[in-house]
């Protein structure tokens, strides 16, 4: 069976083990406030840290004049993640590095892809303002290393020695997909609290695949933990 997303009620069903059906869950919420108001306020310091603000509770504490009701949701989400034991981040994003290597595809967090962690964990995902992430079904796609064509072309660039599928992994390369043709990604949403699979020794499911969306001119903000 074909993993896919699933869709819970509640917080504590969100953290529910994986299983080989199941590689993502959906919180589904309506947030009241105005979060994109607040990234708008932080949209210049995220410019002038290169396109991603990792903003600290010291720092959204004293943003002047941010929605309350906002400033409480972003709280209490922090709180309740820090309570796993997690370490949540807040972001501001107006833009991610780009991968302009010219390798026939680019490795970048644009690109469907799946996190990888050396021991066993997962991803939760909140995108609050701007342009939602987007996932795709794991029957949806296709990996980019798998491509003959592409894989020809990565080979040609690092050389016939040994080191090859190192070189892939090292690289990221074993982690970025493709939609199969007429396949549609899936929108992650505003203000939906996700939790992904990753990829990890212990996984129980497979990873989840996803990617940031083109920012569209307006800052995100997002919750990473
Ligand atoms: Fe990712």
């Amino acid at each position: 069976m074909a993993a896919c997303w699933q869709q819970v009620d509640d917080f504590e069903a969100l953290l529910e083990p994986f299983t080989p059906a199941v590689n993502a869950r959906r919180l589904p919420r309506t947030l009241a406030g105005d979060f994109q108001g607040l990234a708008e306020r932080l949209r210049p310091r995220a410019e002038a840290e290169g396109g991603l603000l990792v903003l600290s509770e010291a720092m959204l504490r004293e943003v002047t004049d941010a929605d309350p009701r906002a400033m409480a949701t972003l709280l209490d989400d922090l709180r309740r993640l820090e309570a796993l034991g997690r370490e949540p981040q807040l972001n501001v994003v107006t833009r991610y590095p780009r991968d302009e290597r010219g390798l026939g595809f680019p490795v970048d967090v644009y690109s469907f892809h799946v996190d990888r962690a050396p021991v066993d964990a997962d991803t939760f995902l909140c995108t609050y303002a701007g342009a939602c992430s987007e996932g795709l079904e794991p029957s949806d796609a296709e990996r980019l290393i798998d491509d003959p064509t592409l894989r020809a072309a990565l080979r040609a660039h690092h050389g016939q020695d040994d080191g090859f599928e190192a070189f892939l992994s090292e690289g990221c390369f074993d982690l970025n997909y493709r939609r199969r043709p007429g396949a549609a990604p899936f929108s992650f949403g505003l203000g939906h609290l996700w939790r992904l699979a990753v990829a990890s020794p212990g996984a129980t499911a497979p990873p989840c695949i996803h990617r940031a969306p083109d920012e569209g001119g307006q800052p995100r903000l997002l919750l990473i933990a």
